[in-house]
């Protein structure tokens, strides 16, 4: 079946499990974001990893943002493809045919930046990039305690940074500091005070940088939890949050400035649809949607979505057992349930397409990318 045969159909007849975004809830979510940024004069380049999805690169740059992050070399390709400009890679990348693949990307100013936190990588970028003739703008990269990638702040950092701004086709442009510890910190002020740390290693040594003369123009970061702390505290100038665009109950659980447990600042736009296949049993029933329907990285499960005491339980690869409170109802055979989900970015990961609704009817189709590919 095309795409184009789903449009108008009620989200009810699609086949499930079926992945569903709410438009009205995605531009709320769009807008929300966009006018934030707005407000405290700091730039957004948000990231595909949670939606891998053009379409939606596509609206967020409609929306205002000056480019978007990657976590992948196939992501930025897609993304490139698709004529986005101001592709960020936001990982590390040290084999020689990946760093091809991205100097290969950057055929007008502008197009990508790479963070880059190894002097490994900036040569290899450099010897690509050289011979070709072009100029591959740069951020350094600083693991600010998370422990995954990018150089540690302090002498290091310095010493990588003044390679990356000798070594031959390569302008440094800035810093990335990414602290993934900070995004999940349940309760606002916690989560502020751990940023605040976090993200200062990253501002001082910015600053040491800036006063050598090197370009720290750009310091790219935050999450779709520290989206409206980091521009405030240590003066990031763009927010890389993914997240934001459809939420999960994960990041529901913690917590929003005005003082709510649940984290309403975004409103969740992505449900799982899934369908009662057996209800032989009176206290319990079985959907269509198991583990390969839903990411299983998070503690958080699935959420019923508008049935209230019924409660999802994980029943192996293609199954979950729904039960009920006392007092609430189970859903019947051939009914269709909408999930909330656990972690967005890996749930989408298994779908190829998102049908996007307003109310219950879809709207438009979108593909997946860069599911497969590194
Ligand atoms: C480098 C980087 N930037 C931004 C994000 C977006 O974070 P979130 O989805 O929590 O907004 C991630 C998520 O893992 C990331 O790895």
């Amino acid at each position: 079946m095309v795409f184009e045969a789903y449009i108008g159909l009620h989200c009810d007849e699609l086949s499930t499990p079926a992945l569903v975004v709410d438009l009205d809830e995605f531009e709320w979510n769009l807008k929300t974001m966009a006018d934030a940024c707005r407000a405290s004069g700091c730039g957004f380049r948000p990231h595909a990893k949670s939606h891998k999805c053009p379409e939606i690169a596509k609206r967020q740059i409609a929306a205002g943002a000056i480019g978007i992050c990657a976590a992948t070399v196939a992501e930025a390709e897609a993304l490139v493809h698709a004529g986005i400009n101001g592709v960020l890679l936001t990982s590390p990348i040290v084999d020689y045919e990946k760093v091809r693949r991205m100097v290969a990307l950057a055929n007008k100013p502008g197009t990508v930046l790479l963070a880059v936190g190894h002097l490994l990588e900036a040569r290899l970028l450099s010897e690509a990039a050289t011979p070709v003739g072009k100029v591959i703008d740069v951020l350094l990269d600083l693991d600010v305690g998370d422990r995954r990638f990018g150089a540690i702040p302090g002498p290091d950092a310095v010493a990588l940074a003044e390679n990356i701004d000798k070594l031959p086709g390569l302008r440094l442009r800035g810093i990335q500091a990414y602290s993934g510890k900070s995004a999940h910190v349940a309760g606002f002020e916690a989560r502020l005070a751990h940023s605040r740390e976090r993200m200062g290693l990253a501002a001082a040594c910015r600053s040491e940088l800036a006063a050598k003369g090197l370009d720290m123009g750009i310091f790219s970061g935050a999450s779709t939890g520290t989206y409206n702390i980091d521009p405030v505290t240590v003066g990031l100038t763009e927010i890389q949050a993914g997240s934001y665009i459809f939420m999960d109950t994960e990041y529901r659980l913690v917590g929003s400035s005005g003082g709510s447990s649940v984290y309403n600042d975004f409103r969740p736009s992505l449900k799982v649809i899934a369908t009662v296949v057996s209800a032989a049993h009176g206290d319990c029933v079985t959907v269509d949607a198991g583990i390969k329907a839903f990411a299983t990285d998070s503690e958080s499960l699935p959420e019923p979505f508008r049935w209230p005491g019924v409660r999802y339980r994980r029943f192996g690869d293609e199954f979950g057992h729904l039960t009920a409170e006392t007092g609430a109802s189970l859903p019947r055979l051939g009914d269709r349930v909408a999930f909330l989900v656990p972690h967005c970015d890996p749930t989408v990961n298994l779908y190829d397409r998102v049908y996007a609704a307003r109310g219950d009817r879809v709207e438009a189709v979108w593909p997946t990318v860069a599911r497969r590919e590194s």
